[in-house]
């Protein structure tokens, strides 16, 4: 199967295992989409919201007549609960470790301090609570959470851990933002299934573990009935290793409103969104009454980056979620004409460059070593971050702590998407402006690697400390011991 070295096709890959066992079959859009619950929160003494987020093992029905062992957060036997927090408040996330091994929790796209980031140096014990603190301070934007215990994070996220992180903030837009209604989370991930029902965790490839079936919010052949003329759909990629190209059935066009980092500037009119694991696009999907749609997720060639593709391709298409308008639509506002004001990073002002050659499980020729310190950045600058992948697999690179726009010819700087998680296909390179801070601490690490799941655990992986004016590094980092 030569298909799997893109790890994007969407039937190709672990198919070929599993063809003398046969999935069985959910009929398309035969079941309602499960809507990830928000997480209760409490206030302290001090005002700070207060989440407490149990990670346990659980059973999950996906298939009829099978029964899935499944790890969850926050009571779910899969993914996890909807946290949610608003710009200048403080929180506190506890998380409690109920599963049998070693986990972190990681703030996927979360400006905050190293110490608060839940990467590989915050480890959980089986039993231990690890308690993560920070003022949020960036733009309303679609988080997520997950696992990051190093060599681990593959399984880990696999057996189903992973949640959705939103931030509110008080800028006026007027987009959809009904949770559950009009604004709705859509977590994709895929697996591929053992004949006992188990998730299959032994036929891998090159990029990872790639299923054959898609969970929605953790659902299969997902539906979703809608009331009104305009839906926002949070997309979030939780796949170890596949990507997706999110579409319209009939290639309609979508409103891309917004990226991992937040908003755009404007709304865009795409015909379809390419989301690599770890990324995230809000888009707004115009419905009229009565009429399904379904979004789907159809074939390309990741040659595009900021997550947006032009071109469209005819196999390999499998459905994510048949949208189901009432006969009668409540109208949504039009999307306005203008969304972030937030200033783009500057290029003319960008400080130094560096540049990070990807290969095969490695950037820059190292491997993960989390006692070394692979770069030292100054807090609240902005630098070029320059990828190049010379290898014949497709990567992409996830920046903790950062707010990342590519460089892109012919795009407008204020134009220019927020990320923290960009595709660098085969062959090419992506050059970023990146922004770290303004959280320093000259001791414990943030990190950049690939999130395609494998990779990462395989040691594709580099630390960065952020340090402000006169802050000496460490030379040599403390070996993880956590909670
Ligand atoms: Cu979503 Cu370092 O990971
Ligand atoms: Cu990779």
């Amino acid at each position: 199967a030569t298909l799997t070295v893109v790890g994007v096709a969407a039937t190709a890959s672990v198919a070929g295992c599993a063809a003398d066992r046969p999935t069985p079959r959910v009929p398309a859009a035969s079941r309602p989409l499960a809507i990830p619950p928000l997480a209760p929160s409490t206030r302290d003494a001090a005002g700070r919201r207060v989440v407490e987020l149990v990670a346990a093992p659980g059973t999950s029905r996906f298939l009829p007549g099978l029964t899935t062992p499944t790890w969850g957060y926050g009571g779910l036997p899969f993914g996890g609960p909807t946290v949610r927090a608003r710009r200048g408040e403080e929180v506190v996330l506890r998380v409690t470790n109920r599963l049998p091994e070693t986990t972190t929790t990681h703030w996927h796209g979360a400006s905050l301090p190293a110490r608060a980031d839940g990467g590989p140096h915050q480890p959980i014990a089986p039993g231990a609570t690890w308690e993560s603190a920070w003022r949020v301070d960036q733009p309303a934007a679609t988080l997520w959470y997950h696992p990051h215990p190093h060599g681990a994070t593959e399984r880990h996220v696999h057996r189903g851990l992973a949640g959705m992180f939103l931030v509110d903030d008080d800028v006026r837009v007027d987009l959809p933002g009904r949770y559950g209604v009009d604004d709705v989370p859509l977590v994709l991930t895929d697996r591929a299934f053992a004949p006992d029902g188990s998730f299959d965790e032994a036929h891998r490839n090159a990029v990872g573990l790639l299923g054959d079936t898609v969970l929605v919010n953790g659902t299969v052949a997902p539906y979703l009935e809608v009331t009104t003329t305009r839906v926002r759909l949070r997309v979030l990629n939780a796949s170890p290793a596949r990507s997706y190209r999110v579409a319209l059935d009939d290639e309609a066009p979508l409103t891309l409103v917004g990226t991992d980092g937040g908003l755009l500037a404007a709304p865009r009119t795409v015909d379809g969104v390419v989301l690599t694991p770890g990324e995230r696009a809000e888009i707004v999907v115009e419905l009229a009454p009565g009429r399904r749609r379904r979004l789907r997720s159809v074939s390309h060639d990741l040659g595009t980056v900021n997550g947006i593709s032009a071109a469209a391709g005819a196999d390999d298409t499998v459905d994510l979620l048949e949208l189901r308008p009432a006969d009668r639509l409540e109208p949504s506002p039009p999307v306005p004409a203008r969304l972030s004001r937030e200033a783009p990073l500057d290029e003319a002002a960008a400080g130094r460059t560096r540049t990070f050659a990807l290969a095969a499980d490695r950037i820059n020729g190292r491997d993960m070593d989390p006692t070394r310190v692979d770069e030292v950045v100054p807090a609240s600058a902005t630098e070029v971050w320059e990828f190049t992948n010379r290898h014949t697999l497709p990567h992409n690179i996830h920046v903790h702590d950062a707010r990342m726009q590519v460089l892109e010819p012919g795009l407008a700087a204020a134009d220019r998407p927020w990320k923290d998680t960009v595709p660098v296909p085969p062959g090419t390179t992506v050059r970023a402006l990146v922004r770290v801070g303004p959280h320093t601490d000259p001791e414990v690490p943030y990190m950049l690697h690939c999130h395609l799941l494998r990779h990462e655990d395989d040691g594709m992986m580099l630390q960065f400390l952020v340090v402000g004016p006169g802050q000496r590094p460490a030379t040599r980092l403390a070996v993880p011991s956590g909670a």
